[in-house]
């Protein structure tokens, strides 16, 4: 059978730029940003990028592309094709594992984008207040709302979308190619014409309630460096977890992208171009849009306390009504739809590992593996949609989305640079490159980013109360043990963070309770879904032992 590949440099690129620019760009980074001190969130998120996000960049792009030679293309194999060590197979299931995790709610919010540009082009939202606004979102996700008069609507929503990543992904690279080049030049446009929009409101839109409202406030919290935040591990974790789930780093699914890629074709000017188009995207773009937008009609202050994911779905449908019937519906087509290119060319990527995997093992055609891609994200996914409002979502973000990508991002990061060895891993990326890569990297490579990395790790595993670590050590040393923050890696895996909230709260008992419930319901789906891709690679390890005897 022919070999599948990129068709064109251009399609690579528009392909893992998409990858890259998603939902996190718009949705995430601006809140992060916020809830991390705005300019102070900067510096450490630049460099994150620069010593933790190129350097994995180089390490996914060269190990998809020598798994790929070898005909391999997911992580199980192509970690294994790299280290003679039975369980780097098993490691790799991390590279497809996130990804389910990831794309069962990641497609949700995508529903929620295709939904709310129909709302827009509809008028759904012209003369609602704010709050009827916000809680048109709040009765969607809790599946109380009627939509259209369909009962489970959102349900419906989201089979739908799913659907149609599963049908772009039977038809292949060339359908991911051609959702990529249509994609994201609109997605570019759209948040051009909203972050103009952004920047230049100033405080035109000050209103009696909120007489100190200006957009460029909300630019200047943002932009202005404060060098305090350098000293604060917090604001570090934070910039780091986004680089992550910003560049899809420790996900897999560029190592599965790149093992498209031909033997000799560039790797070095590639990643940086698709890495820098996410950075120009997420920083110049996605932080021109919500938050100066908020800041221009509700005033900074407004923003500090409300920052949250809801922000983009409960307060931008109003606040662009505030521009008339027209310009509004124009607006909320290109804000929804800017979010639904970016969410979709990122979900895709998502599909191909599983896709890739069931290919080379068991010889699935790309509809079979796209359906079954698609039947256990459904699988997956639709406890998230049916129990949103009890944490099912946050809890597949948490353990897909953030500590799994840290933690494959780790252990890839040392198989590369200590085990395949990094005389080869640097040859391996400078081969067919056209630009030279300041050889300073090889250092980067070797000693600073896996000693990030760990840091990153073991600053989220056991984050001490309050996030003072000065405190922590004094009281280690006297004799005090180690004070775990709520927020700390150990404190999630012992529900210790929801028995604080249930001492605090006692007359909320009941419904941490049942969240405490869910969460388990969740983690135990993960899990099972962590074991069977597992059970499944076991089952192709011993197809492939077999297959040489
Ligand atoms: N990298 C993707 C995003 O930013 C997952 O949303």
């Amino acid at each position: 059978m022919k070999k599948e590949a990129w068709g064109s440099r251009i399609g690579l690129i528009l392909a893992m730029a998409g990858n890259a620019v998603g939902l996190g760009n718009f949705l995430r980074f601006p809140v992060q940003a916020v809830q991390n001190g705005g300019g102070a969130f900067i510096l450490p998120y630049i460099i994150c990028f620069l010593l933790m996000g190129i350097p994995l960049l180089f390490t996914e792009w060269s190990m998809g592309r020598f798994g790929g030679k070898l005909g391999n293309h997911s992580t199980p194999y192509i970690l294994d094709s790299m280290s003679k060590k039975w369980y780097w197979k098993y490691i790799g299931v991390f590279g497809i594992f996130t990804n389910i995790a990831v794309v069962a709610y990641y497609t949700y919010i995508e529903s929620w984008t295709f939904v709310y540009v129909v709302h827009s082009v509809i008028g759904t939202f012209t003369g609602m207040s704010k709050e009827a606004v916000s809680t048109f979102f709040d009765q969607y996700v809790q599946l109380s709302g009627s939509d259209f008069g369909i009962p489970l609507f959102p349900v419906i929503a989201y089979i739908l979308v799913l659907g149609a990543n599963v049908y772009i992904l039977s038809t292949g690279l060339g359908g991911i190619e051609k959702v990529a080049k249509i994609g994201m030049p609109l997605l570019i446009l759209f948040g051009i014409i909203l972050a103009v929009r952004g920047w230049t409101m100033g405080s035109s839109f000050a209103s009696e309630e909120f007489p100190d409202a200006n957009a460029w406030d909300g630019i200047n919290f943002l932009w202005t460096p404060q060098y305090s935040s350098l000293a604060d591990p917090k604001v570090w974790l934070a910039a780091a977890g986004q680089i992550f789930f910003t560049l899809s780093v420790g996900m897999g699914s560029i190592q599965c992208y790149a093992s498209y890629l031909k033997e000799n074709e560039d790797i070095a000017l590639n990643s940086v171009t698709a890495g820098f188009t996410n950075e120009f995207v997420e920083v110049i773009l996605g932080s021109a849009i919500v938050i100066p937008i908020a800041a221009g009609f509700l005033g900074l202050d407004w923003v500090l306390e409300n920052a949250g994911f809801g922000m983009a779905f409960q307060t931008m449908p109003y606040l662009f009504q505030q521009w008339g019937p027209l310009i509004s519906a124009f607006a909320g087509v290109c804000w929804f739809g800017l979010l639904f290119f970016a969410g979709i060319t990122s979900s895709l990527a998502m599909g191909t590992p599983w896709m890739g995997f069931m290919q080379d093992e068991f010889g699935w055609g790309k509809v079979k593996g796209a359906v079954s891609f698609g039947l256990v994200s459904l699988a997956m996914g639709l406890p998230t949609v049916l129990f949103y409002q009890y944490g099912y979502f946050d809890e597949y973000d948490y353990w897909g989305g953030t500590v799994s990508l840290v933690i494959f991002a780790l252990l890839e990061t040392i198989l590369f640079t200590y085990i395949f060895g990094m005389k080869k891993g640097w040859a391996e990326i400078t081969r067919g490159a056209d630009i030279r890569i300041p050889t300073f990297y090889k250092w980067i490579m070797t000693y600073v980013t896996p000693v990030l990395l760990s840091i990153v790790f073991l600053g989220a595993l056991i984050t001490p109360a309050g996030n003072d670590w000065v405190a922590a050590f004094s009281n280690l040393f006297s004799g005090g043990g180690w004070p775990l923050d709520t927020s700390s890696l150990i404190a999630k895996i012992t529900f210790a963070d929801l028995e604080a909230q249930i001492i605090a709260n006692p007359e909320n008992a009941a419904a941490l309770e049942e969240k405490k419930m869910y969460s388990g319901f969740a983690r135990l789906q993960l899990l099972l879904l962590f074991l069977g891709i597992c059970a499944i690679v076991w089952y192709s390890s011993v197809k492939r032992k077999k297959a040489i005897q």
